[in-house]
Parts: structure tokens; sequence; C-alpha cells
């Protein structure tokens, strides 16, 4: 067998990951694959335009593209080349059918089995980067081993060998800081199958981790597992996340109700380091691709399983994430005396986390369609996330006819502005809803988002990131999450 890497599917996890491997490993090709030649072509451009922002991923794909990291669109070619075989392909929840709005979508992994089977030329390591069902190893390894006269291959010595060894090795990075937990990981997960050939595929892949001189992931921080452990301890890992993330949100309601403030309730219990401070922020609810699919993956695991308290219980967190973002709306509403028809509410933020472009499953997604429904006038500000934020909210754009360009678009009830300029945002706005907690939003000049805004002017400050006394100085009235 030999050493190098091959990663079908070129997005948010098989890029920096695969980038990160790469520069740790300078003695393995690694070639990252995908189906869409837009993204490869946007990971080979000449003057780095990648395909997603995160903070240091572009210095690390300089240092090693063209070196022996490599994108690009020849599937086939690569898992002839590489022995070693990452599947990173999305998973997304399954819209239609048995299990649909809950179970994964697992087209895509099916079709990427199908095409490892279909050509490859000898043994090969198959690693399972996306998150996935348990158990989907041994779906894959039935495709991949499928009786036929290539499915086994005899090993001196050995005896008859499997062709494909599944491996699970689920991702743990956060968007936003990519780089920084790829470079330092808490732990790797490795779950194989617990025979010779199992164990011999998975010290294959903890010698990826350990990196090429050593210096990467320390051993003892790469733990190994049987196959179905690794693949639920993904799934546990973002539900019990998603769950803190719920908890604290419904604390927040409760903070609002008594006059107790959800920050320093939070700090404070986060004191217990028994609890922890980490993901005790109140907010306007996660977002993300991966918290809601993964949960309600966890919910259809559980009543396949006949486990229905426990589907129920996962399920709440979910209904409490949706709740908090229709408490958001609720609470513009009273404090706008109960009309927004016709008002113009600038969104600060689109992306579902400071620090991406990623607006998938964002919290000012579905606030933007509930202002809209409420024919709210929508001016939406991000810094890096307009053009998703353009592209999630294609179906409320009506032709640009009267603008003749402009970045300005007409809508079907009421138009909609995108602008990176947070002041244009905010001119003759009514109130200001802060969604993201973009880094520079607390050292914007608030006097002067103030002077030009219609009055009585509001700030939601949906989490908690500026100066709402200083705010209060200037005259606005100011709501926030949990206070
Ligand atoms: P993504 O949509 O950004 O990327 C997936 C890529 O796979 C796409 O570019 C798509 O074109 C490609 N693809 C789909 N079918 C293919 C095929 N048959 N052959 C070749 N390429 C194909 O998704 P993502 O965010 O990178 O997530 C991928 C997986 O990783 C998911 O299971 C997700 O749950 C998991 N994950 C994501 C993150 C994250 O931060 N985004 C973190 C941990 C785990
Ligand atoms: C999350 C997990 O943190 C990663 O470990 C996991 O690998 C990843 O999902 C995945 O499987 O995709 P990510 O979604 O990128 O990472 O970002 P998080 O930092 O976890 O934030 C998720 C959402 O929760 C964001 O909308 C964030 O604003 C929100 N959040 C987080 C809060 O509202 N409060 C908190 O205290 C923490």
């Amino acid at each position: 067998m030999n050493k190098d890497i091959v990663c079908i599917g070129a997005g948010y996890i098989g890029g920096p990951t695969m980038a990160v491997i790469a520069k740790m490993n300078p003695d393995r090709k690694v070639i990252v694959v995908d189906i869409n030649e837009k993204r490869i072509a946007a990971w080979n451009s000449a003057d780095f335009d990648l395909p997603i922002y995160e903070p240091g991923l572009v210095d690390v794909v300089r240092e090693v593209r063209g070196k022996n990291l490599f994108f690009s669109t020849d599937i086939e070619a690569a898992v002839k080349e590489c022995d070693i075989i990452f599947v990173g392909v999305n998973t997304p929840t399954k819209m239609f059918g048995k299990g649909a709005g809950r179970a994964s979508d697992l087209q895509y992994w099916e079709s990427t089995a199908r095409n490892i089977k279909a050509w490859a030329n000898g043994p090969k390591i198959v690693v399972e980067k996306s998150t996935l069902p348990v158990r989907t190893a041994a779906a894959m390894e039935a495709i991949l081993n499928a009786q036929d006269a290539r499915s086994e291959v005899k090993v001196e010595g050995q005896g008859q060998q499997r062709n494909f060894t599944v491996l699970s090795n689920p991702e743990f990075l956060a968007e936003g800081t990519a780089i920084k937990d790829l470079m330092n990981p808490d732990r790797v997960l490795i779950g194989g199958p617990q025979d010779a050939q199992g164990q011999a595929a998975v010290d294959a892949v903890v010698e990826i981790y350990e990196g090429a001189a050593k210096n990467w992931v320390p051993r003892e921080k790469i733990l190994t597992t049987n196959v179905w452990s690794a693949e639920l301890t993904k799934l546990a890992a973002n539900a019990f996340l998603a769950q803190r993330v719920s908890s604290i949100n419904a604390i927040a309601g409760l903070c609002e109700a008594t006059g107790a403030d959800v920050d320093e309730v939070a700090k404070v219990m986060g004191a217990d380091h028994r609890i922890g401070p980490k993901f005790l922020k109140a907010g306007p609810g996660f977002g993300g691709s991966c918290f809601k699919k993964d949960v309600l993956n966890l919910v259809y695991l559980c009543e396949s399983f006949g486990l229905h308290t426990a589907a129920e219980y996962w399920h709440e967190v979910i209904k409490m994430n949706d709740h908090q973002q229709e408490r958001i709306v609720s609470r513009l509403f009273k404090a706008m005396f109960n009309t927004l028809a016709n008002k113009k509410i600038a969104i600060f933020g689109f992306a579902f986390k400071a620090d991406t472009g990623d607006t998938r499953e964002t919290p000012a997604g579905t606030v933007v369609r509930l202002l809209h429904d409420e024919h709210v006038r929508l001016a939406i500000t991000d810094p890096k996330a307009l053009a998703n934020a353009k592209k999630d909210l294609a179906d409320l754009i009506e032709e640009d006819i009267s603008t003749g360009g402009s970045d300005s678009r007409i809508f079907k009830q009421a138009p909609i502005e995108f602008t990176e300029d947070e002041y244009a945002a905010a001119r003759d706005a009514d109130a200001i809803v802060v969604m993201t907690d973009w880094c520079h939003y607390p050292t914007l000049d608030w006097a002067r988002l103030y002077a030009s805004m219609r009055k009585p002017a509001l700030v939601f400050d949906t989490r908690n990131c500026l100066d709402s006394a200083a705010l209060k100085g200037l005259g606005f009235k100011v709501l926030q999450t949990g206070k």
C-alpha cells in the first residue's frame, strides 16, 4: 500500500482538513477531488480566491498547494493513485420518503462508495470523514466488499483479506477556528474493525495524524475505538453542544421575565468545573450545517430503535432553538409598537457565527424570513456572508427591474438591501438587529449610526456583544438576550 491520500469532497471539511494533513505530512501526496468543477477551480485559483473563508486557511494552502496538495475533478485517477481514501461528501437531512426531515440523506455517500468500488485497482483504506448515522460503515463495507471477482485479495502469509477496510474518523473542528482546531485538536478519533486488518488500517491513519516528523497530534490525543463508537461519538458530541446552547437559551427567556441577567448566571454556573464555561453563551440560537442535522439524525436513530422518550428529549433541543428565533421577532414586535410593516430594520450579520462566510441554517435567515412576512423593509449587512445571503434568499427576490444593476433588489413584499457598509444599512432604519458577533461591531461609530436612524431608534443585540449602557447613553432603546 502507498501512503498517498485522496479526499473525496472539497467542501468546508475536505479542503481545510486536507490542507493541514498535507502541511504536516510533506512526504505524502494529498489530492482533494470533487464533482463540483467551480469549487475545484476556486481551490486552484491563481489569486487564492478560495471557495470558503476560514482564518489562516489561505496561508496553509499557499504553503502546500502544488507541492504535495492538489485539487482535481479527476476522481477516478485519484482513487487509482492513492491507497488511503477519505470521504468528506455532504450528508444533509433527507427531505423525502422514509425518515424525511430527520434521517441523513446518504445518496452522496453511497454513490461515492460505488465509484470507489468501480475504480479501485487494489486494497484501499476508506475513511469516513463525513458525519454519518451509526452503522453506516457496515453498509459501506457491504457495498465495497460485495462479492465479485475483485472483492477479496490474497496477501501473502495472511490468507484472504478484505479489499476495502472502512474506518470512521469524524471531524470535530468548528468553522471560524478550523485551522487552529486542526493544528491543535482536543482529540482525534479513529474507529476501526477489531481484527488484525482493521487495526493495521487504524495504525496507518494514526500515522497521518502524528505527522511525518511526529510533530502534529500527540499519540495520547489520538483515541481509537470500534467503528460504531466512533460514528456515534460524533453525533453525541454535537448533540451535547447543541443541547447546552438550547439550555442556556431556555434560561435566557426566564431571565428576561424575572430580571436576572443570563451572562451573570452563565458566568457563575460555568465557574463550576463540572459545568465549565464553554457553550453557555445565550444568543439567537445555534446555526451551522451540522447541529440541527446531527441532532435530527440522533432523533431518527432513537426512533428507529424504539427509544421514543430519548428521541423526544433530543427533539426538544431543536424546538427550543426554533423558538429562540421566533422570540426575537415577537420581542421586536412588542418593542416597536406591535406593527412592523414598512418599518426598516437593519440586520447586522448574516453568517451563523463570526469569522465565517457560511450561512447554512443561520438564525439570521429565519429571522429575516419572519420579518419579511411582516412586510419589513430589510437591509442586510455582513463582511463575509453577503454572497451566500443573496443565494439563500433568492426565492424572495423578484427581477431587479428598477435599480439598473445596483446592489439593492426588489422583493415581492418589500425591498431588501444588501450592503457591506453598516452605515448604509442603518440609514433611516427604525432598528438594528445584531445577529452575528462580528468583532468589529462594538467598534463601529454608534453615535453616527444613531444620528442616521429614524427615532425612536432601537438596537436588538441578540448576541450581547455591544456595550448596552453606552448605547442607552447615546439615546438608543436597547434589547438584549436574557436581560
Ligand atoms: P460541503 O457541502 O461543504 O462539501 C461537500 C462536498 O462534497 C461538496 O463540494 C460536493 O460537491 C462534494 N460531493 C458530493 N457528492 C460527491 C461525489 N459523489 N463525488 C465527489 N464529490 C462529491 O459539506 P461539509 O460542510 O464539508 O460537510 C461534509 C461532511 O462533513 C458532512 O457530513 C458534515 O456533517 C461533516 N462535518 C462538517 C463540518 C463543518 O464544519 N462544515 C465539521 C465536522 C463534520
Ligand atoms: C460545531 C462543533 O462545535 C464542532 O465540534 C463540529 O465539528 C461541527 O459543529 C460540525 O460537526 O460541523 P460549528 O457549527 O462550526 O461547529 O460552530 P460552533 O462554534 O459549534 O457554533 C455553532 C452554533 O452555536 C453557532 O451558531 C454559534 O453562534 C452557536 N453558539 C455556540 C451559541 O449560540 N452559544 C455558544 O455558547 C456557542
